[in-house]
């Protein structure tokens, strides 16, 4: 890696601490006058991040998307809402979120540059599938960004958990004055929820961020295509399954694709947007458009498994669990390493617990029938803790016990 070459001259820079960045977004003016220093970047082909607060100005990489992502900006409300240090709290370490500063911000009226033209319908009402980890996370920063959301769970008692980790979030802003009662009470009221598949019958886009399991996917899908419209997009937030196999068990599989939002995903940056080989353009370019809109970094990637980041991501946090196994550190050792070496802001095993355990289990064996290497295997101790029903975070016990105040090593697993 040449150092030396201006497009990774951002890897050399300080990463910037969560306390160090601003509680507000840059003002229109400042992502302003970067534009044209971003146009000159992408016009030579470079993709480097500027400085890490405004990253408002660097949403999308991509040099042909730009002019949308400066339309768009041109649109965004100043008084956004800054939920990052309520969501903090949620979070095992809260260094855990790099850099990503980026506001909630009320973008309904950037809504109107959508396409409305031929089939591709202006998306105002946001179905979101699962109310779980992932789920509650995209409705929550739909409904920020100003769109009508329908939040369907299994059962009224999920449904309650998943909104209550959306008011909980609120309420903590509102206490900190980073956000007025009455923005989290309209937040809260663009939030329909429902346990009925007919409420998502008018929606524009539908996400589903159910359980990673293929047979369910697809089990859901096929009930939903039959009630919401037939010019409605569908998405999957999917962390390995092909996208092409959900899409081709709807009648619309070129108005499918995946976004792939990161845990919390009011906090992290990126979604990865993903084109089935049945993606039309429209429907690609409509998905861009909505993570952008979402306050995100849209990223195109390929429909193979693990796209970008789980694909570098999974066998990491494998081979953490490996070096655990094979005596190399502790639990705390391993991941006090990689933070204090590594500069990671998580460590690995903190990081998997915060994941949860079945769902990382279930995308390591969908990428290791994918591709067959030893590097994407449950390790033993996996196997082990997922058949204990030790999920992680979300179940109280993984690498970490977390029922006492602070989460303390899993003693079942050190030794
Ligand atoms: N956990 C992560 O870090 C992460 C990150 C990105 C993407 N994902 C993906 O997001 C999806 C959900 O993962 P999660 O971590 O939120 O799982 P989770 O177990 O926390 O939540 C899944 C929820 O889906 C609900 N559900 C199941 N079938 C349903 C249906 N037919 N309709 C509505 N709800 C239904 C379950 O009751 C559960 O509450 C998976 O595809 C996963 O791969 C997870």
């Amino acid at each position: 890696m040449d150092l030396a070459d201006r497009r990774l001259g951002h890897l050399l820079e300080p990463i910037p601490g969560v306390e160090d960045r601003p509680a507000k977004a840059p003002q229109l003016g400042g992502v302003l006058a970067q534009r044209p220093k971003v146009r000159e970047i992408h016009a030579a082909g470079e993709h480097r991040p500027l400085a890490a607060h405004d990253h408002a100005a660097n949403r999308l990489v991509s040099g042909r998307l730009l002019e949308g992502g400066a339309q768009c900006e041109h649109k965004l409300a100043v008084d956004r809402v800054p939920l990052l240090g309520a969501l903090q709290d949620d979070v095992t370490d809260r260094s855990a979120v790099l850099g990503c500063d980026y506001g909630h911000v009320d973008r309904l009226p950037a809504l109107d540059d959508q396409k409305s033209g031929g089939r591709l319908v202006q998306i105002k009402k946001v179905g979101v599938l699962g109310a779980g980890l992932m789920g509650h996370g995209i409705a929550q920063v739909a409904a920020q960004s100003g769109y009508e959301v329908v939040l369907r769970e299994v059962d009224d008692e999920r449904l309650e958990k998943g909104m209550g980790r959306i008011d909980k979030q609120l309420a903590r802003a509102v206490e900190k004055g980073k956000v007025e009662q009455s923005d989290a009470d309209a937040v809260q009221e663009r939030i329909q929820r429902t346990t009925d598949y007919s409420d998502l019958a008018e929606c524009d886009l539908v996400i589903e961020a159910i359980t990673e399991d293929l047979a369910l996917k697809l089990e859901m899908w096929r009930e939903v295509d039959g009630i919401v419209k037939p010019e409605a997009i569908f998405a999957t937030n999917t962390s390995s399954l092909a996208v092409i196999n959900q899409a081709a068990v709807t009648s619309r599989p070129d108005r499918f694709l995946g976004l792939h939002y990161f845990n919390p995903a009011q906090v992290m940056k990126l979604v990865e947007v993903v084109r089935a080989v049945t993606t039309s353009d429209e429907v690609f370019e409509a998905g861009v458009e909505f993570a952008q809109a979402n306050g995100k970094l849209g990223i195109a990637t390929k429909d193979k498994a693990g796209f970008i980041v789980n694909r570098l991501l999974v066998p990491y946090l494998l081979d953490a669990i490996r070096a655990l196994e094979e005596g190399v550190g502790s639990i705390s050792e391993i991941d006090e390493a990689m933070k204090a070496g590594a500069g990671h802001p998580m460590g690995p095993l903190a990081l998997a617990d915060f994941v949860g355990l079945d769902t990382m289990g279930a995308i390591c064996e969908v990428m290791y029938e994918e591709f067959a290497e030893r590097r994407f295997a449950q390790p033993p101790t996996l196997r082990k803790m997922l058949a204990a029903g030790w999920y992680g975070k979300k179940s109280g016990k993984g690498f970490y016990d977390y029922s006492g105040e602070s989460p303390a090593e899993n003693s079942a697993l050190s030794g």
